[in-house]
């Protein structure tokens, strides 16, 4: 199962998708690409680290949505891969018609909650100031929907007393490093059957 990841951040998630690979955790998935919209992003720095190509795309003219020009690379760059699945790890940017359609089915989400609660940007701060015990992480189908598609899997998290944002966002990203690639090595069995 050959996978693209699509991330605009430090990257800790595709790292833990490359560690499982490295440790044969990540069933018949393979990382084949790693793009992001941001050039200076930690993400790309992984490329080198495991041998795996890495490239900015240039997601141009708009600043949160994939769209347009930029789509159409993007679209280019994911294609080029001939990916079974695409995964986005951190790519904060809202996907539209056209991408969803050249991958119909074979795109996936981690998100910082457990959907549906707390959709959108900064779902860990979002959970920690509406005061809930419980938060953690979903990797979920992408439809149109922002963060609205099939649930594929979530881990939970507690909030105990007296935990800062920061350890609350530790927890988190503890969970989302060991579900991401779970999920990947499970839907890649699926594949093969
Ligand atoms: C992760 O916490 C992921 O859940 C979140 O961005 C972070 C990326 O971290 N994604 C979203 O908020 C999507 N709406 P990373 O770059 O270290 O993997």
């Amino acid at each position: 199962m050959r996978v693209v990841i699509l991330g605009s951040g430090r990257g800790s998630n595709a790292e833990a998708i490359l560690l499982a690979q490295q440790q044969q955790r990540l069933g018949a998935a393979r990382v084949v690409r790693i793009l992001s919209d941001q050039p200076g992003a930690g993400i790309l720095a992984l490329g080198p680290r495991f041998g795996v190509e890495a490239l900015f795309v240039d997601p141009a003219p708009f600043r949160t949505k994939l769209e347009g020009e930029g789509e159409a690379r993007f679209i280019a760059a994911v294609q080029a891969a001939e990916p079974d699945l695409v995964v986005l790890a951190g790519f904060m940017r809202v996907l539209k018609p056209g991408f969803l359609g050249a991958f119909a089915g074979r795109i996936i989400n981690l998100h910082p909650s457990l959907l549906p609660s707390f959709p959108g940007l900064d779902g860990i701060g979002q959970a920690f100031r509406r005061g809930v015990k419980v938060t953690g992480c979903t990797v979920h189908a992408v439809t149109a929907e922002v963060d609205g598609g099939p649930i594929l899997d979530q881990a939970v998290v507690r909030i105990e007393e007296g935990d800062t944002l920061e350890a609350v966002a530790a927890k988190v990203h503890a969970a989302e490093h060991a579900l991401l690639p779970a999920v990947i090595a499970r839907l890649s069995q699926r594949t093969r059957e």
